[in-house]
């Protein structure tokens, strides 16, 4: 790393008073440099309790996008304007309008990985971590669960008395995962526990020892008594294994398992972000800020 730049963005950031958050997907040397790192929950909770004037959210755009929508008055900052999550927009928001019309009833529930747009549209957004709680909390005739048909059929195997359309959407880095890797990963390591993200197939999740999010994931390989094979971006594991040499990490398949949208920060991307010199202000209209926020704010009252 260069160790200029790294005392640069260490001086500006103190001087402008700036809040570095990044996302565990993150690569190690961001990680390093962010004052908060967590999953996508973690970071949207306490983005809100920081209170900073500027934000730089190392990440992708729809989590630039939550932490405005919860502090609209914070200057957020996403410090490469192309990274964005292509499960994201794999539904539109006029089609769940659509949806809605044709289906009064019914509850929409919108994974926090979900443009601005799609959230103001939507009744309650979860995350991997919460998705569960949440859900159990939902009493409605029908639950639309958007975008990602894996952790919808996650969600909805635990509430089988529970009426959840899923929609086709889904992470392109977890869902090509097959379990033809998972058999050779435990082959390789039969030994170890495996954990996944739920938005691994079907398929995957069933060969696992537990399912969950990023932040879960990282609490069951810590309490582990047994190596664990970390399923899920590479990120959680690039963090894990130099930080605990006492324990065991596997990667399962790092070459697959890579979001590049994620990895696009670099330490030059933030610097400039803070020079004012790069990046992108996230702007949302006001309207779209006041309706977007209610089902944020729904995910921290039951989450
Ligand atoms: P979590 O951080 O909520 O586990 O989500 C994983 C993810 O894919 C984020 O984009
Ligand atoms: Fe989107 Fe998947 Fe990348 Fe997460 S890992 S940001 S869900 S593409």
């Amino acid at each position: 790393m260069n160790k200029e730049v790294i005392s640069e963005i260490k001086r500006l950031k103190e001087e402008t008073g700036t809040l570095i958050l990044a996302h565990t997907y993150q690569a190690p040397e961001i990680i390093e440099l962010a004052d908060i790192t967590g999953d996508s929950f973690a970071l949207a909770k306490k983005s809100l309790s920081a209170g900073a004037k500027r934000v730089i959210m190392c990440g992708v755009r729809f989590m630039a996008e939550s932490v405005k929508i919860l502090s609209p008055d914070t200057e957020v900052i996403l410090p490469e304007p192309d990274a964005t999550c292509p499960m994201a927009e794999m539904i539109s928001p006029e089609r769940v309008r659509r949806y809605k019309e044709e289906n009064p009833e019914a509850v929409v529930v919108a994974y926090i990985n979900t443009t601005a747009a799609l959230k103001a549209e939507c009744d309650v957004c979860v995350t991997s971590s919460s998705a569960l709680k949440i859900v159990e909390q939902l009493d409605a005739p029908e639950i639309l669960f958007i975008p990602d048909k894996n952790l919808g059929s996650f969600v909805k195997e635990h509430f089988p008395d529970k009426n959840i359309v899923l929609w086709d959407g889904y992470c392109p880095v977890h869902a090509q995962i097959t379990e033809e890797d998972i058999l050779k990963a435990k082959k390789e390591h039969p030994e170890a526990l495996l954990a996944v993200h739920p938005e691994c197939s079907k398929d995957v999740v069933k060969h696992s020892d537990m399912a969950g999010s990023t932040a879960e994931i990282i609490d069951f390989a810590l309490k582990s008594d047994k190596p664990v094979i970390i399923g899920t971006e590479r990120g959680v594991a690039d963090y894990l294994i130099p930080k605990h040499p006492e324990k065991k990490f596997y990667h399962l398949c790092p070459d697959k398992l890579v979001c590049r949208d994620m990895k696009y920060t670099t330490p030059e991307s933030i610097l400039k972000a803070l020079r004012n010199e790069g990046g992108e202000k996230i702007r949302l209209p006001e309207e779209l800020i006041r309706k977007a926020k209610h089902s944020i704010d729904e995910m921290l009252r039951l989450g």
